[in-house]
């Protein structure tokens, strides 16, 4: 494997929209060809690096702000940083993106309705009787990102799916060797494979 190329892989979208399956089936791809990837994820990063922020905008801003911050020093390094939070706000997104030189943006949409009927953390449902305040699509916004490089529909595909369709723009824009090239042969190299196989009377 030549030198890996880093970059920021940004998920964004609200909260139960499949930010963190996704991005752990692509993590996991992308170790299984030999990449090196780091995840910062959200929920993870609110236990230690941004530990005490709580969800106003401010601390929402400087939680996104630290976890761009580490995407930054890890994807200059040769690292594949991926990044899995709400990251409500255009602005700070926007900031990330000029501030990272490879930056691609994963919009994980998913209809309301459906985050509310699915409400695997039990969150909506507090959300929504005013028991959590400033919850994001129902008490505090959720700016979906105008242009991002995929857009994940977790109410319409599986994750597996939405996991090929980013891993697919990955190599498309250059920056994941694709899974066919690494596992081509040489002719030289199929000749001999065809050879032995030939010699052993598989052939
Ligand atoms: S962000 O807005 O700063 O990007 P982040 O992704 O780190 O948010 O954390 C979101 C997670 O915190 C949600 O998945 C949910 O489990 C939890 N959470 C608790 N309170 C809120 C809230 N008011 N709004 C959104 N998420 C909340």
């Amino acid at each position: 494997m030549g030198n890996q190329v880093g970059f920021a892989l940004w998920f964004t979208g609200m909260s139960g929209a499949g930010k963190t399956t996704v991005a752990r089936l692509v993590e996991k791809e992308l170790r299984n060809r030999g990449l090196k990837v780091e995840v910062l994820d959200g929920d993870i990063v609110r236990t230690n690096l941004s530990k005490g922020l709580g969800f106003s905008k401010e601390d929402r801003d400087t939680n996104i702000r630290r976890i761009g911050f580490v995407c930054d020093l890890l994807s200059r390094n040769g690292v594949i940083a991926i990044g899995a939070a709400i990251s409500p706000y255009q602005v700070i997104r926007d900031e990330i993106r000029a501030r990272i030189d490879n930056f691609v943006e994963v919009y994980c949409r998913c209809d309301l309705d459906v985050l509310i009927k699915r409400d695997v953390k039990g969150l909506y449902e507090k959300a929504l009787s005013g028991e959590i305040k400033n919850f994001t699509g129902i008490s505090d916004p959720y700016e979906a990102p105008p242009d991002p490089e995929v857009t994940i529909y977790s109410d319409r595909e599986t994750a597996e799916t939405s996991a090929a369709r980013v891993m697919a723009k990955l190599e498309e824009l250059g920056y994941v060797p694709s899974a066919e090239a690494e596992e081509s042969y040489s002719d030289e190299e199929k000749e001999m494979v065809e050879d032995r196989l030939r010699a052993l009377g598989y052939m």
